[in-house]
């Protein structure tokens, strides 16, 4: 069976290693891949914004499965289109991924099936948005409704803030993603994030991570799309993740399904800890990037049989398992992101940072230059490393890190404090 994958990211790259590794045999398709993947999968240019020239690629090559990886091809419905003509594709429906493609939606259906999340409401013009924040309890939080890479969310600490933000956001600071808002309290605790693969009724459990989506050492400087994670997160003790299925995700598949638009794919929950236990703040309907990364690095069993079950509906009869190690991986980004960067400066060393079996290597902005890996992007390498505890796996992808020999980058030497501070209070 070929499989199609849509992506470029090291969350692409990882998925690609955990197909390599199947037991189903095939090629391995992706678009539109990077200097990674190319080593595992014949890389493609599609447009996937043009369904028809995803259908017809899969028509001519027989491709049996697509897997989406990002959420805007989720949110603008190639599932739906492939689904169509009987291909079959991992991830949601467009109207299932709403549940990340408008945060209105997804706070209703909390409030309509009790599933527990900050207070909230939704504003569609600026006018009552500014009434509300004069009578509200600081900090609050400001978020457009739609897609906006991670950027759409403002936590303001006191009115003159909060307003500059509503007046931002219908502004169009946002595009069409900020045309309606949602203002909600916010909610004090740690964040973590829970993963479950889902078939429209039953959902399958997978480890739990958490990510540093700070630029720099201390959780400090500019939000990116990530730059290090680990799994699985010490805070989701057995109970917060049976809490999480039972108050959280369940109630959300139950929903989705009743709503007629049941929920397949991976569902992403971003979860505040709080004093009163595991609250949404917000879902997503794929995997994390770089948290898919540290959950691919555990996985030891076949993942294609279980996107192939989520597609048919038929999870409950499979069981993942996963290394009790934990793992830990640390992006190496080019010298300026999240802000301006220059691609084209060559990475060397990379086969020699990848000898020891505990590390993998994965790559996302890069290309394959005539034998030679070039960065290509903002982030570019995850260097991914499973150990008997989270310090000896940070150790190792450190380790690895050292044997990189690319000066245009940069990487945070912190990821992990926080479980590290906790295994340093349990021993
Ligand atoms: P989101 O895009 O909704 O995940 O928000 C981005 C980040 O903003 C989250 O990872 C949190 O760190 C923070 N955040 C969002 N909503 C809240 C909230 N209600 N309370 C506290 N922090 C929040
Ligand atoms: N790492 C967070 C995300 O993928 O949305």
């Amino acid at each position: 069976m070929a499989v199609l994958l849509i992506g470029s990211g090291g969350r692409e790259h990882a998925l690609a290693y955990a197909f390599s590794r199947s037991q189903i045999d095939g090629d391995i398709y992706c678009t539109p891949g990077n200097g990674g993947i190319a080593q595992l999968a014949t890389c493609i240019d599609l447009d996937v914004t043009d369904h028809r020239s995803v259908i017809d690629f899969c028509e001519n090559n027989e491709v049996g499965l697509v897997v989406v990886g990002p959420e805007l091809p989720l949110v603008d419905g190639l599932v739906d289109s492939l689904e169509a003509k009987g291909i079959k594709a991992f991830g949601p429906t467009k109207a299932a991924a709403q549940l990340e493609g408008s945060k209105a939606f997804t706070k209703q259906l909390c409030r309509k099936y009790e599933i527990p999340t900050a207070d909230y409401e939704v504003f569609e013009e600026v006018g009552a948005a500014q009434i509300y924040l004069n009578d509200c309890s600081y900090p609050i939080v400001i978020k457009a409704d739609g897609l906006a890479a991670g950027k759409g969310v403002v936590i303001a600490d006191d009115q003159a803030q909060a307003k500059q933000a509503v007046q931002d956001c219908f502004d169009g600071r946002f595009g069409e993603a900020g045309t309606s808002i949602v203002i909600e309290e916010c909610l004090v605790g740690e964040e973590a994030s829970f993963f479950a693969i889902c078939d429209g009724e039953y959902a399958m459990e997978l480890p739990t991570a958490q990510d540093h989506k700070c630029a720099y050492e201390g959780d400090t400087g500019p939000n990116t799309g990530g730059m290090g994670a680990y799994s699985p997160a010490p805070v989701m003790t057995s109970e917060m993740c049976q809490r999480t299925m039972d108050e959280i995700i369940m109630p959300t598949l139950k929903g989705m399904k009743a709503e007629g638009a049941p929920f397949k794919g991976v569902l992403f929950a971003g979860l505040m800890i709080t004093s009163k236990g595991p609250e949404l703040i917000e879902y997503n309907v794929r995997f994390g990037d770089p948290e898919c990364q540290v959950l691919i690095a555990r996985l030891r069993s076949d993942l294609l049989p279980v996107m192939r079950a989520s597609c048919d509906g038929k999870l409950d009869a499979l069981v993942n398992e996963f290394d009790d190690r934990p793992a830990v991986t640390v992006v190496m980004a080019s010298n300026g992101y999240p802000g301006a960067y220059e691609s084209g400066s060559e990475i060397k060393g990379l086969e020699e940072a990848a000898g020891d079996p505990d590390i993998m290597i994965f790559h996302a902005g890069t290309k394959n230059q005539d034998g030679r890996i070039l960065a290509s992007g903002g982030r570019v390498l995850n260097i991914t490393a499973l150990g008997e505890t989270v310090s000896q796996a940070r150790d190792k992808a450190y380790a690895a890190i050292e044997k990189i020999d690319w000066p245009q980058g940069f990487y945070r030497k912190d990821i992990g404090w926080r479980a590290i501070e906790r295994e340093k209070e349990t021993m």
